[in-house]
């Protein structure tokens, strides 16, 4: 077994304000990295920065990280944290901003880097520590070392060293208690996915599988009593603490594993067509279920009792979240895009053998 972790977690209301002592270990200046709204709108953004002050920590709020957060933005971020003479710097935000802050301490501790933010050997400065503050469930970037970034050419690649992991990271489910609908199913079917591909991963070892399984049975029931949620009904908070709690789980499973495919042929849905990174991932889990059942039925069989569950009901809820797209692609188009599978060292992780006609045999029948 094998297990790292340096974060130092809290979670719980009102976390920040009253952890905030703890912030002032890092600094005296700290860049705080957001996407647009988000922040302000979940409450956190107001906790942070009322802990700062209690801190005396003064701070430079940096709010362009979009969406699917591109290297340009990020080398932004690190330009205005060094401007800013930052110490430190703390995301607030779901999987976007979090892993954009991680980006932006690197560059910010290597000024004129680029694309080399990608090979990690080539930094050569430490990244500045890193303060995560989650407002979404799903992600678990929290607690992991990646970052996932797009390129200029619009294409996803992940950091994955254990320099970006956060020193500090909070989460308070009340943050997320403004997400919309959608958003919810999405980052809470990514939080569940997390789970299952680590599991299916060959790299999974019983310590990581510990956290899959935990992760699911904490998450899957929460997630499946908000698909069937009415339009006007809105999770409790207790709910909401459940799938936040199953997606810091998703997150130390997939620490020592990553995923296997269903997250990295859901890129390119989200590169080309934009689907939400949750639905993108959640639409090849049926494909994932069917895989494993086929090519390690035991561990299938394992993994269904420790969790309480199995491949129907859970098939039955990744078609019931992800919304139907009404996307079309061709066999050019699926030719085209095959040869980036070919040595992908996620699909090769994916236990059992996953072959380059069964990943377009899945395009095929899900387009
Ligand atoms: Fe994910």
């Amino acid at each position: 077994m094998q297990f790292y972790m340096p974060t130092e977690l809290i979670t719980g209301e009102h976390c920040v304000v009253e952890n905030a002592a703890k912030l002032a270990r890092y600094g005296k200046r700290c860049l705080i990295v957001t996407g647009g709204s988000a922040a302000a709108r979940s409450g956190a953004l107001q906790d942070a920065e009322e802990a700062l002050r209690s801190q005396g920590i003064s701070f430079t709020h940096y709010a362009g990280i979009e969406p699917n957060p591109t290297l340009a933005s990020c080398q932004e971020g690190g330009r205005l944290a060094q401007e800013a003479g930052a110490e430190f710097v703390l995301g607030i935000g779901g999987g976007s901003p979090l892993d954009a802050a991680k980006a932006v301490s690197v560059f910010a501790a290597n000024p004129g880097m680029t694309e080399e933010i990608f090979y990690s050997a080539k930094w050569d400065h430490a990244p500045l520590p890193i303060v995560l503050i989650g407002t979404t469930a799903g992600t678990g970037s929290e607690v992991t070392s990646v970052s996932v970034l797009t390129d200029s050419a619009g294409k996803k690649h992940s950091i994955h060293d254990r320099r970006v992991y956060a020193a500090l990271a909070m989460g308070d489910a009340r943050y997320t208690m403004t997400l919309p609908r959608a958003a919810t199913l999405s980052t809470g079917i990514d939080a569940i996915c997390h789970c299952i591909e680590s599991y299916f991963s060959k790299k999974a070892d019983p310590f990581s599988r510990l956290f899959s399984v935990q992760g699911v049975r904490l998450g899957l029931p929460v997630l499946r009593q908000v698909a069937e949620m009415g339009a006007e009904e809105q999770p409790t908070l207790q709910q909401r603490e459940a799938l936040y709690q199953a997606s810091i789980l998703g997150g130390m499973a997939i620490n020592p594993t990553g995923t296997v495919f269903p997250h990295n042929v859901g890129y390119y849905l989200t590169e080309h067509y934009g689907i939400p990174h949750g639905f993108a991932s959640a639409t090849f889990l049926p494909e994932l279920l069917k895989h494993v059942r086929q090519q390690a039925p035991e561990l299938c069989e394992r993994f269904y009792k420790a969790c309480g569950t199995g491949e129907e009901e859970l098939t039955a809820l990744a078609k019931r979240v992800v919304p139907v797209r009404g996307i079309r692609l061709s066999e050019d188009e699926i030719r085209a895009a095959l040869p980036r599978w070919e040595n992908n060292g996620t699909v090769r992780n994916t236990v059992g053998t996953v072959t380059m006609e069964e990943i377009a045999d899945m395009l095929r029948k899900e387009f």
